[in-house]
């Protein structure tokens, strides 16, 4: 009988150090759960914020590696028209356009035509179709 009590006290005991391990274990992953989705949540904010100051920075060590590379610096420089206008003009032109970019991208991607001492060529293309060259490109261009 008394063995019993004891017995049924030990397994009650039992009982109520396993839901205890139970709350604790429920507690601690839910703490995990939570506190890796903040994490995740750090990382995602900072991801993005990594990504809105990329897009804002333009590269401009790659953009005029680029413009060389596609001779684009044969008729155009930064601050002085050639047979091309000056990056500044074209950047003035577009400046506050919202779609600015999309008209230099079609610009330099679509070779139209264009008039040099009043004879018609196809404006020179960029040699690159890494669409994040042409965008950081383009870029540099409406940042002069
Ligand atoms: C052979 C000379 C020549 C080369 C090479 C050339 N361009 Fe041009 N570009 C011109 C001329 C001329 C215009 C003016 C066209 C017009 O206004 O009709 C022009 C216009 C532009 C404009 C202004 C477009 C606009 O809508 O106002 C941009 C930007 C431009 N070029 C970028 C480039 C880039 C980038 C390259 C290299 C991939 C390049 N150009 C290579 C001659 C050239």
């Amino acid at each position: 009988m008394v063995l019993s009590i004891v017995h049924s006290n030990d397994s009650a005991g039992a009982y109520i150090e396993c839901v205890k391990s139970t709350v604790v274990q429920k507690m601690h992953s839910m703490f995990t759960r939570t506190s890796g989705l903040s994490r995740a949540l750090t990382a995602a904010l900072l991801a993005a914020s990594a990504w809105a100051s990329q897009a804002q920075t333009v590269d401009v060590a790659a953009a005029e590696a680029l413009a060389k590379k596609s001779n684009c610096t044969k008729c155009h420089a930064i601050d002085k028209k050639k047979d091309g206008p000056s990056f500044q003009s074209t950047a003035a032109k577009y400046k506050g356009k919202a779609d600015g970019e999309a008209k230099l991208t079609k610009h330099i991607t679509t070779g139209p035509k264009v008039k040099i001492d009043d004879v018609e060529e196809e404006h020179q293309i960029v040699k690159t179709k890494d669409a994040a060259e042409i965008k950081n490109l383009v870029q540099y261009i409406l940042s002069r």
